[in-house]
């Protein structure tokens, strides 16, 4: 397998949970109350999964390889647009849980803010995924040789491995504190 084929296989996961977080989007804007527990969810798989683990992965080892590498110009600005929008939407996020935290005080003015963030996630996310999928991933993987694409592989899988355990680690750490 190519080391691309990982990454695309989790964009797959994503879309899916963008699908339901849009969803629900709707109903808490139609009956203006806020799901706190299913945010949660939401933050924790968009902050777990799709940063941590997915973004991880594409920002610690395929774009750190791809630094090394001299890559056109275009390859070059898309890989820096690409790490722009992965802080974008850590920006976004972080909005969303302190709109979410509002809201649990009382705030329930924070329900405009909670909307507008998850609509600009649930939009941002298909976007992003499509520029890796479409413009990135295949032609960048003409810079790597067969050799480098298969320690990639290997990096992706040993880097997974890890996520589960420093995630509940994290856990512990946060009560014990
Ligand atoms: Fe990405
Ligand atoms: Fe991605």
């Amino acid at each position: 397998m190519k080391p691309i084929g990982p990454l695309m296989h989790e964009h797959r996961l994503i879309e899916r949970m963008i699908a339901v977080i849009a969803r629900k989007k709707d109903i808490m804007a139609n009956d203006r109350k806020v799901d706190t527990v299913f945010i949660d969810t939401a933050v924790d798989f968009i902050r777990t999964y799709a940063d941590k683990t997915h973004h991880g992965k594409e920002e610690d080892i395929l774009f750190r390889d791809l630094a090394k590498k001299t890559m056109s110009v275009d390859h070059t600005r898309i890989m820096q647009e690409l790490l722009d929008e992965h802080v974008f939407a850590r920006r976004m996020t972080a909005e969303l849980v302190a709109a979410k935290e509002s809201w649990i005080k009382g705030n329930t003015e924070s329900i405009t803010i909670i909307v507008d963030r998850i609509t600009t996630l649930v939009e941002f996310y298909p976007v992003h995924i499509l520029k890796e999928d479409k413009e990135f991933f295949f032609p960048i993987l003409d810079y790597l040789s067969r050799e480098e694409q298969d320690a990639m592989l290997a990096e992706f899988y040993e880097f997974d491995r890890r996520m589960i355990h420093d995630k509940y680690r994290l856990v512990v750490e946060a009560f014990e504190k």
